[in-house]
């Protein structure tokens, strides 16, 4: 066997080397599909090796195959930070490898979820008395939202924008849900006018969507779902996390008046896949909804189990990642990376607005920023290929009414002025070729 205490000091020295080059290494991976698959052996070895050669691979297989999410230059779908604090708890978290069934099987794995998943919520200033626990990502947190919606009003029909996160279809089809989408306005908000929720389980309300970073308008869609008897759950998945900057919590209007929220601390919240902070004013509902205690599960305590509040029973202690990625950064931390995210996206759209050959195609929000050439579709999907083969830096896009637009995200802590320079160069270069 080898040894825990020099294989784990290579691992931490090779993590390290890997977050101070990870810079210039290629953003996007430079392989083809299955070229990894052709370099891997095909079975397993029949005798144990030493660690050694994992690290080994690593480098020599893996990293030539990863698209690099640590980069500071990767702007797709939206950017992540795994944070130093997070990283190294997750080490902690394996270590331990607590499986939080319910209370008594890991005390401090239940307690801490509930405590830092509440300084979460105070940190992102929503309502007092709010319960909170810990998905894997926001698709489980709104499934299970769906799933309590469904139990909360015997209905079975769903109700989102057009623009709202293809989780809620799919959390949707899974429960045998019908799905209505409805419109939006001229800034990609779900119109409100018409909106017909007689027969709703659920709206969804986005705040900050995959897209756009579009928001919906909370408050009067919250007003209305009260009204019709519906459940209101609100995808701020990616958004969410601005709400630490004061000055940001314009788009939690009416998110008091929410059933459900979720808010990926996986996404903008320097915590390392996967945390998906799920909370309710309504923690009955997920509880009739959830809960089912089999013989071998009972105890004599009446304690809290987190388990009965979404689908999974073994749960990953993930508070501890949070725990220490909050205690580490504090609230002032936290404001200080995202408001420079959202800087750094205020200017990259100030160049794009400034110059006649390209245009913003959506209401600046938060660190998203979408835009595109002036020309065809064709036109600017060569763009995105030619600066993502580049390996400077990597984008992605979406379509708004049948034109394709790119989209430029801002997530990682590494990211600097200039790196939105250079990929603002890398842009104009590649678009004038
Ligand atoms: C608004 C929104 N909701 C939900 C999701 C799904 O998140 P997850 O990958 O955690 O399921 C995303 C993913 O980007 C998103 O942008």
């Amino acid at each position: 066997m080898s040894d825990f205490r020099a294989d784990g000091a290579a691992a931490l020295d090779w993590a390290a080397r890997y977050l101070e080059r990870v810079g210039d290494l290629p953003v996007l991976a430079q392989v083809e599909p299955g070229e990894l698959s052709a370099r891997l052996p095909a079975s397993p070895p029949q005798r144990g090796e030493p660690f050694a050669n994992v690290l080994r691979d690593l480098d020599a297989l893996i990293v030539p195959a990863l698209t690099h999410w640590q980069h500071p230059r990767f702007f797709a779908y939206f950017a992540v930070t795994a944070s130093e604090p997070g990283i190294l708890a997750e080490l902690l978290t394996a270590t331990l490898n607590s499986v939080a069934l319910h209370w008594r099987a890991s005390p401090a794995a239940t307690e801490l979820e509930l405590r830092a998943v509440d300084w979460a919520r105070q940190l992102l200033g929503l309502p007092d008395g709010w319960h909170g626990h810990i998905e894997d990502t926001a698709s489980t947190s709104t499934l299970a939202a769906l799933i309590a919606a469904r139990e909360a009003t015997g209905r079975n029909v769903v109700v989102c924008s057009e623009h709202a996160h293809s989780s809620v279809e799919k959390g949707a089809r899974m429960l045998g849900m019908e799905l209505r989408k409805v419109a939006s306005d001229e800034e990609l908000r779900m119109r409100v006018d018409g909106l017909d929720l007689s027969d709703a389980a659920a709206l969804v309300a986005t705040v900050g969507t995959t897209s756009f970073a579009s928001v919906d308008p909370v408050r009067e869609l919250a007003e209305r779902a009260q009204a019709a008897g519906a459940w209101l759950h609100v995808d701020a998945a990616y958004a969410g996390s601005s709400w630490v900057c004061e000055e940001q919590r314009w788009s939690q209007d009416g998110v008091e008046l929410a059933d459900s929220l979720v808010v990926n601390a996986h996404k903008w919240l320097l915590t390392p896949m996967d945390c998906s902070l799920l909370w309710t004013s309504r923690p009955e509902e997920f509880r009739r909804s959830f809960s089912l205690v089999p013989e071998y599960l009972r105890t004599p305590e009446d304690a809290f189990a987190l388990s009965e509040y979404g689908p999974a029973l073994g749960r990953r202690f993930r508070a501890l990642k949070l725990w220490a990625v909050l205690r580490c950064y504090g609230r002032e931390g936290l404001q200080q990376v995202l408001r420079e995210h959202i800087r750094l996206a205020d200017l990259f759209a100030g160049w794009v607005a400034a110059d006649p050959r390209w245009e913003l195609v959506a209401p600046q929000r938060f660190s998203l920023v979408v835009f595109r050439r002036n020309g065809t579709n064709e036109e600017n999907e060569a763009i995105l290929e030619r600066v993502n083969r580049s390996g400077e830096m990597f984008i992605s896009h979406t379509r708004l009414d049948g034109r394709y637009v790119l989209r430029l995200a801002i997530g990682n802590a590494r990211t600097s002025e200039a790196d939105i320079r250079r990929a603002w160069e890398i842009l104009r270069e590649e678009a004038g070729r």
